[in-house]
């Protein structure tokens, strides 16, 4: 479970809030898709949640436990796949496969079935003995999002996941974060990718200038706006039709 409460973000003295007074709840078991233009607050809000920044107002809180008062026991609740993920270059991937599962205490028989099965799925095997300034965009991307995942944590958190990740990485990956939220769990993503978000998601926001201005299942959205695909609901409502046109 995922819970936003009035959260706002102001940075610095801008006068300018980059996350206007957001409420949301996401349940256990959703597969939860957070969409909207560059600049929209995506990133804040996932700053926010996984606790790298504070908020200026409001409380977010994982599995019911409160980022901004216990925020070591929230983090370990949660893997998080940053955007763009800075890896330490000089070393090897299995040698940062080994640096997140001591982070998070992982015993070596969990770190090794869980590194082994990733390895594997994302066809990183040949790749880890070798130190990470030599990997493409995409080897980085899938090394990020092992490593995010090794203490095995119920709340998935990624921000624009499928970036740089080539068509069979992608559908692995989706096909992970479905069988996450089979067994009950929750993920929280955002991404550009319209039909991703159609296709796979159990409900969809759409942020823009900082608020929430739509919320719900496809279906939902669809009734409300009278549209049929999330492009046209996505056009209408971040105001964009017209540009997209021309
Ligand atoms: N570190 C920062 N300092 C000042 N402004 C920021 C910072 N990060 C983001 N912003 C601003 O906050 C707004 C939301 O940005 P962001 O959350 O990155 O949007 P998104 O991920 O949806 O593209 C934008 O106007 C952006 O310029
Ligand atoms: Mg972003």
């Amino acid at each position: 479970m995922i819970e936003f409460r009035n959260v706002s973000k102001e940075y610095g003295k801008s006068g300018k809030l980059a996350l206007d007074g957001l409420n949301l709840t996401i349940g256990d078991g959703e597969l939860f898709g957070f969409i909207g233009p560059n600049g929209a607050g995506k990133t804040t809000t996932i700053k926010i949640l996984t606790g790298i920044i504070a908020p200026t107002a409001g409380e977010s809180f994982v599995n019911g436990i409160c980022m901004q008062r216990s925020p070591m026991e929230a983090k370990r609740l949660i893997g998080f796949v940053p955007d763009g993920a800075e890896l330490f270059d000089r070393l090897t991937g299995l040698e940062y496969l080994n640096f997140m599962a001591d982070m998070y205490d992982v015993s070596a028989q969990d770190r090794k079935k869980h590194i082994e099965k990733y390895l594997s799925l994302f066809e990183l095997e040949d790749a880890a003995a070798s130190q990470i300034r030599t990997y493409s965009k995409g080897m980085r991307q899938k090394l990020a999002t092992i490593g995010a995942l090794i203490h095995h944590p119920p709340i998935w958190v990624l921000d624009e996941p499928m970036m740089g990740l080539d068509p069979r990485a992608s559908f692995l990956l989706k096909e992970e974060m479905k069988r996450h939220c089979a067994e009950g769990n929750t993920v929280f993503f955002s991404t550009h990718v319209l039909e991703v978000a159609e296709k796979l998601c159990s409900r969809i926001a759409v942020i823009s200038g900082g608020n929430l201005i739509a919320e719900g299942t496809m279906e939902e959205l669809r009734r409300a706006e009278g549209a049929s695909s999330l492009e046209e609901i996505f056009l209408e409502l971040t105001g964009d039709a017209e540009e997209a046109v021309q």
